[in-house]
């Protein structure tokens, strides 16, 4: 029987070594997306930039990878932030999100120089004015707006609506307060704008809506303000495979007609055409991780289901628990043996919903089998908690066959090591 291989290495053995339950994360794989931003991006357009949303996945390794493949980063908190700075993470290349910043993450900002601060509110804007005219220093900064657009994703991960807590309303009173002030201070420097209008969006139609609605917006603030948008940040959100037949698409699906949608639209308006920036996350790190569990337990109820149970479950990954979100498994053991029986894999929490996929056709598994789930690259180690005060997984990064432990496994000791 043939053991499953992820990126040239037999996961039965990862399992043996690192132990269960373990992220098992392709390096190579994450290179070759950062490689397509570049290549097919960057290298495509001129004046444009790239950003990796790193809270979808966010080690020092990860930063360092990054970083070496010259594409930028997307931070949301002082903790993500500090990472990066100890991670070597060039500041310039940082942009700083979130709705709800604190004074000292924006403080934090300043200190560290970030290339962009994505401001959201009024409170952070004045904030953020005072504490770079403390410092004697300009920071440059984005509106994050809300276009006003739906996209077809779960409630929980749309982000561009109107009534959302994310991003400015394009109402122009709230915008004239917002463009007006930041005009007049000193300690910013308006640039543009961005938008991010929602996650795991198989399809580029609400992306170029919002193209359309920010279009309007930029020759609306030159006429009223003469303020010429000197770039734009089109968020992240491109999907990726989960289960059935969802296909993470190329970066150009989504970036060719958002640049020729706004090329055209610049021009017709008689605009210039602004540095334009991106910044998936899921996309770039999604379908690079699997996660490796060993089966612990089998329980058949005669005329209902059987289940698995595996050695961890929403700990480790929450999102079929929060989102619905459905995955596809392989026992790694057999992995080409006919899938002849369905059963249902449940996590191992006390809470009736850490059930990790139901109803799935697999390889007949058996307590000691080690079990993988696909595309858990992103927003699982990012996400994962201690419920039950289990240990969150050791992570491995494999490169073609090679692999290293990157993020060790936590222990009993660490769990309690904050408590005084
Ligand atoms: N930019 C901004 C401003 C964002 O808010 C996000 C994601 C991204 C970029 C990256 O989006 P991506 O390319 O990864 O779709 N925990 C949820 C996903 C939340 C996404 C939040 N914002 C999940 O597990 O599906």
């Amino acid at each position: 029987m043939a053991h499953l291989s992820f990126d040239g290495c037999d996961a039965v053995a990862l399992a043996k070594e690192y132990g269960t339950p373990l992220y098992v994360v392709s390096e190579r794989m994450i290179r070759g997306r950062l490689r397509e931003i570049r290549d097919d991006f960057l290298g495509r357009y001129p004046n444009t930039g790239a950003l990796y949303a790193s809270k979808a996945l966010q080690t020092l390794d990860i930063l360092r990878i990054v970083a070496s493949e010259g594409v930028g980063l997307d931070v949301v908190s002082g903790g993500e932030l500090f990472a990066a700075s100890k991670a070597g993470f060039p500041m310039d290349r940082v942009y700083f999100h979130g709705n709800s910043k604190t004074d000292a993450e924006i403080r934090m900002a300043v200190e560290y120089g970030v290339g962009r601060v994505v401001v959201d509110n009024l409170h952070e804007l004045e904030t953020l004015n005072r504490a770079a005219t403390a410092l004697g220093r300009r920071a440059k900064i984005l509106f994050r707006v809300a276009p006003g657009v739906d996209s077809h994703t779960h409630e929980y991960i749309s982000t561009g609506r109107l009534d959302s807590k994310f991003g400015i309303p394009l109402d122009r009173r709230v915008r004239d307060a917002y463009v007006g002030a930041a005009l007049g201070m000193e300690g910013v420097e308006l640039l543009g704008f961005h938008f991010h209008v929602g996650s795991q969006l198989l399809s580029n139609e609400s992306h170029l809506k919002a193209i359309g609605v920010v279009c309007s917006l930029m020759a609306e603030v030159k006429a009223d303000y003469g303020f010429e948008t000197a770039e734009l940040n089109l968020g992240g959100g491109y999907g990726v495979h989960y289960h059935g037949d969802e296909r993470a698409k190329p970066l150009s699906y989504f970036v060719d007609p958002m640049m020729a949608e706004l090329s055209a639209a610049c021009a017709a308006a008689n605009l210039r055409l602004p540095r334009v920036v991106v910044e998936p996350g899921r996309w770039v790190v999604g379908e690079a991780g699997i996660t490796l569990y060993t089966v612990g337990s089998k329980k058949a109820i005669p005329d209902v289901k059987t289940y698995i149970g595996v050695d961890g479950g929403l700990p480790d990954n929450p999102r079929p628990a929060l989102y619905g979100a459905v995955y596809e498994a392989s026992v790694a053991d057999r992995h080409d043996a006919p899938r002849d029986e369905v059963v249902t894999v449940a996590g191992k929490c006390c809470e009736s919903g850490d059930i990790l996929i139901r109803d799935v056709a697999l390889q007949s598994p058996e307590p000691g089998d080690v079990l993988a789930v696909f595309t858990t690259g992103a927003y699982n180690h990012s996400m994962a908690s201690n419920y039950n005060r289990l240990p969150r997984p050791a992570m491995v990064l494999t490169d073609s066959g090679e692999h290293r432990l990157s993020v060790r496994r936590e222990t009993f000791e660490d769990l309690i090591a904050r408590e005084l």
